[in-house]
This record gives structure tokens, C-alpha cells and sequence, in this order.
């Protein structure tokens, strides 16, 4: 039976490297619990900067060291769940989206939610986190938040659909035969 949502509790870090040992150590294992559902493994990346998701020609390592590496400089919003880390989102600010050339105010990199407490919309509270402390910074309206996911990434497509995003780029095939890459942007308002 899930537990009530109000026992989430959100903390940001302006980069995953200066988050506290608890926090760093939890999101390292979270990597490797939801490594190979990523489509390619994240242990087959470099990082979560990775342009091109070769999946034909992925590295086989058992470890997603590189991507922990490279999302250390990342900023990350940390959900708790009973004062347990539960998941967590890491995002980009000011990046050119390689697939559509866009500038954007932020690119959502990765997101994990342990599949032992799944279930709870952590993930569109995570969102909303985001949404808050772009709000927060914002310079300019609207702001622009993208995602790039896979094609049969069901549960992340849905959240995304029901936040608002929009699919702006279909990559064909691009995580494997019938497994596109795809990308959705939201234009965050001011309310
Ligand atoms: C994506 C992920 C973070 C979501 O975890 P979560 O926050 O617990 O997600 P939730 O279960 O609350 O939400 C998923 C929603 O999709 C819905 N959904 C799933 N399959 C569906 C389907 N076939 N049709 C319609 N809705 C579907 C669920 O019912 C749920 O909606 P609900 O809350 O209204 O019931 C988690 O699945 C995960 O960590 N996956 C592995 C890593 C990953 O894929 N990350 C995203 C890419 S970076």
C-alpha cells in the first residue's frame, strides 16, 4: 500500500558533488539498481551528455562510473521518502539541445525513482521542484525545460503528457530496432 505523498521531502543541490555523502552515495546506487532499464544501459555511457546513444556499439562495462562522473557537475532535486533518498532528477541549465540546435534554460538528464517505492508521482513532484526553482531564477518567460527519453519509456512519457511537454523531435529507431529517440519540451509560464 503506498504511503501518503506528504511524506516526501525535497532537497536541491547546485551540483551532485557538493550534495551531502548520504545523498552522493544513494543516487550512485540508484544508478546501478535502474542501470538496464535505460535504453542504452547508463553503464554504457560516457555521461548523461552523450549525443549520440549508439546502442549498436555500447561499451559493456558493469558499471555506470562515467555517468556518475559526469553527472557530478550536474545540479540534482532529491526526494526523500521517510528521511530515505528515493530518487532523483539531475538537469542541465543553459543548454543547446543537439537535436533541435535550441538553447534551452534547462535539460532534464536523468531521473530515478527506486522501483521499491514507485508508484507515488514522485516524478511529477520532482518536475514541479524543477519548475519552482526555475520560476525562482527566471530571467525571461517562457522558460524552456527539455527531456530526451525513449519511445517505450511508458511511465516517463506520461508523467511528461500530463505535465504538458510536447514531443518536438522523433529519432527513428535511435535506441534500436522500433525504439525511437525522442525529445519533449514545456514552455513554463509564469503561473
Ligand atoms: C520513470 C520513473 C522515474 C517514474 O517513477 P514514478 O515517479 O514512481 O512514476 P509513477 O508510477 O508515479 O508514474 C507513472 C505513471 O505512468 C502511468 N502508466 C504506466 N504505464 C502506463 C500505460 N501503459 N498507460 C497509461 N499510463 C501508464 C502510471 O499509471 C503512472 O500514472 P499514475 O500515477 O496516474 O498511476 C521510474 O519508472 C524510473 O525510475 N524508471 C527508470 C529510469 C527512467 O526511465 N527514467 C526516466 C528517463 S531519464
Amino acid at each position: 500500500m503506498p504511503q501518503d505523498i506528504d511524506d516526501i521531502a525535497f532537497e536541491f543541490y547546485g551540483a551532485l558533488s557538493k550534495a551531502i555523502p548520504d545523498v552522493q552515495q544513494s543516487i550512485w546506487s540508484l544508478l546501478q539498481l535502474a542501470d538496464k532499464e535505460f535504453i542504452p544501459a547508463l553503464s554504457s555511457r560516457q555521461g548523461p551528455k552523450d549525443t549520440v546513444l549508439d546502442h549498436k556499439n555500447a561499451a559493456t562495462k558493469s558499471l555506470p562510473v562515467d555517468y556518475f562522473h559526469e553527472m557530478s557537475k550536474q545540479p540534482v532535486v532529491v526526494a526523500r521518502l521517510n528521511g530515505k533518498v528515493a530518487g532523483f532528477m539531475s538537469y542541465k541549465t543553459d543548454y543547446e539541445v543537439p537535436e533541435t540546435s535550441e538553447k534551452v534554460h534547462a535539460y532534464v538528464s536523468t531521473i530515478i525513482v527506486n522501483p521499491a517505492v514507485r508508484g507515488r508521482k514522485m516524478t511529477a513532484r520532482l518536475y514541479q521542484r524543477l519548475f519552482d526553482l526555475l520560476r525562482n531564477n527566471a530571467q525571461e518567460y517562457p522558460i524552456l525545460i527539455t527531456t530526451r527519453t525513449w519511445s517505450t519509456n511508458i511511465n516517463h512519457l506520461t508523467i511528461l503528457r500530463r505535465l504538458g511537454f510536447e514531443c518536438i523531435f522523433i529519432g527513428k529507431d535511435g535506441r534500436g530496432m522500433g525504439i525511437d529517440t525522442v525529445v519533449y519540451r514545456l514552455k513554463l509560464d509564469r503561473t
